[in-house]
This record gives C-alpha cells, sequence and structure tokens, in this order.
C-alpha cells in the first residue's frame, strides 16, 4: 500500500461501520494517524482495534456539546486533525416518504443529523483547522442530492442536498485560510445502511438496473477518491464533486 497519507492525522464521523470504516481502515494503511468517531461508542472501539495509530472518540454529530467535547478530547491529547471525513448520516428506511405522506418528525429526525450533524461537524474541524493552519474536509454526499433518485426519501434526498450547499459554503468562506471542502457521491454502496434494499432481491436488482456499469458499489470503492482528497495531491480542489456512483448520475 503506497503511504500517500505519512504524517497526516484524520477524523472519520460513523466510522463504526459501512463507507467510514471501510475509509478510516484504508486512511491508517495508507501511513495516518486516523480518529475513528461515531455515536455509537462500543462500535467505534472495536472498529479502531488496538493500533497505537488509531483512537476511537464517542461523538454524536446532532449534539454540538458533544461535538465539541470530542475536539477538545483530541487537542489535549495530540490529535487535532489535519483530515475530517464528515460522513455519518442516516437514511429512515419505512419512514421516510414522498412529502405528502412524511410525518414532520421523521424529517426532523434525518434533517437533525444528516444536516444539522454535518453543521456542526464542519463549524468545529473549521475552528480547530484555523488554529492548526489549514486542512482537508471531506462530505459524504449522495446522488439524490443531485436527481430524482430519491424521490421516495424526501427528508434524505433534501438533508443529503443541504450537505451539498454546505460544503460549498464552506469551501468558499475558508479557501483563503487554507482549509479545502470536498464532497464525495457514492452511488448505492452495499452497507448496514442500505439492507432494505440490499436484502430485498426485488429493490436490488431494480437499483443494479440504474447502475450503468452494473453492479453494487462496495465500501471499497469510495476509498480510492477518499485518499486523494485526503491527500496533498488534491491541493487544488475545493467545492468540488466527485462522483463514485457506477454512472446512476449520469442518467
Ligand atoms: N450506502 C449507500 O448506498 C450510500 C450512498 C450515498 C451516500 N451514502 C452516505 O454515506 C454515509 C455513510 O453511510 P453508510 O452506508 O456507510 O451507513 P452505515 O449505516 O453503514 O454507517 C453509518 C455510521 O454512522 C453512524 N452514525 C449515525 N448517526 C450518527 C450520529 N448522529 N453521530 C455519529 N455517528 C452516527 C452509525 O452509528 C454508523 O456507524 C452517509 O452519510 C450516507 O448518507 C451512503
Amino acid at each position: 500500500m503506497p503511504q500517500r497519507l505519512t504524517g497526516k492525522t484524520a477524523l472519520v464521523t460513523g466510522a463504526a461501520a459501512g463507507i467510514g470504516k471501510a475509509v478510516a481502515d484504508r486512511f491508517a494503511a495508507e501511513g495516518a494517524r486516523v480518529i475513528y468517531a461515531d455515536r455509537n461508542e462500543a462500535g467505534a472501539a472495536e472498529a479502531a482495534g488496538s493500533a497505537p495509530d488509531r483512537r476511537p472518540v464517542a461523538m454524536d454529530i446532532s449534539d454540538e456539546a458533544s461535538v465539541e467535547r470530542a475536539f477538545a478530547e483530541l487537542g489535549e491529547a495530540g490529535w487535532r486533525p489535519d483530515v475530517v471525513v464528515a460522513n455519518a448520516g442516516v437514511q429512515l428506511f419505512g419512514h421516510d416518504a414522498k412529502a405528502a405522506d412524511l410525518d414532520l418528525e421523521v424529517w426532523k429526525r434525518t434533517l437533525d443529523i444528516n444536516l444539522t450533524g454535518t453543521f456542526l461537524t464542519l463549524k468545529h474541524s473549521v475552528r480547530s483547522m484555523l488554529e492548526s493552519g489549514g486542512g482537508s474536509i471531506i462530505v459524504t454526499g449522495s446522488p439524490t442530492a443531485l436527481n430524482g433518485e430519491g424521490n421516495e426519501f424526501t427528508a434524505y434526498s433534501s438533508s443529503k442536498a443541504g450537505g451539498h450547499g454546505l460544503a460549498r459554503a464552506v469551501a468558499a468562506a475558508y479557501a483563503k485560510d487554507g482549509i479545502r471542502v470536498n464532497i464525495v457521491v457514492p452511488g448505492y454502496t452495499e452497507t448496514p445502511l442500505v439492507t432494505a434494499i440490499s436484502d430485498d432481491p426485488e429493490s436490488r436488482a431494480a437499483i443494479i438496473g440504474r447502475i450503468p456499469l452494473g453492479r453494487a458499489g462496495t465500501p471499497r470503492d469510495v476509498e480510492g477518491i477518499m485518499v486523494y482528497l485526503a491527500s496533498d495531491d488534491s491541493a487544488f480542489a475545493t467545492g468540488a464533486e466527485f462522483r463514485v456512483d457506477g454512472g446512476m448520475t449520469t442518467l
């Protein structure tokens, strides 16, 4: 494995499972010190394991006190991140719905984590990076932010579109401070998030039918672009969207 992230400290939210865990593991394999952040404290600890270059931190991104506490703890321990992947998110299958059928509570729960939580992650990442002299922030976006893919997921699509807008605003506001912010758009990626689709042969076939490359994505598919955006190879990229979706959003 090339060591493209040697000397960097990276924090990944939602690192107990799915895309976040794969990216965190890959960053460590590429030479970074990695912080596994998740509201699932036991899951983060298990994912981080006992290697000295990895540490877990409890962080509920929808709770500002929790985010602030985690950044303070990391700063005191000498683990201030140069790279932050704002990746944690939820999709409330079975509850999220077309607008006319959508319960306000489901809307609020989704927005609280996916949009407000991403805002709080970026707010405290930027504060920390302003003190340390810059860094790279990566927001995990979604095809549902870009096209009609999420027409039955009003809250999720709206929260992800908000995340894309937030990333662009923060990118423009802090470029002069050496803080870059980019968006990675995974396509349909088989993780615990989407078992409602992957466990149902009909739904799975229907979604794969809309992917030009003809298969589901795996968390591994998302790692390479994350390494590029975390590394200095991407020094001139900010405010941009990078799609790793098997071509789904070209349709
Ligand atoms: N899987 C897909 O098909 C897909 C496609 C596009 C985008 N995404 C996005 O990728 C990101 C990761 O998704 P995934 O598929 O790996 O999901 P996942 O459910 O497998 O993992 C999500 C992780 O986030 C954590 N989390 C949830 N709420 C949290 C909170 N409030 N604070 C801290 N941690 C929290 C969970 O505990 C879990 O460990 C999400 O933002 C999701 O919207 C996923």
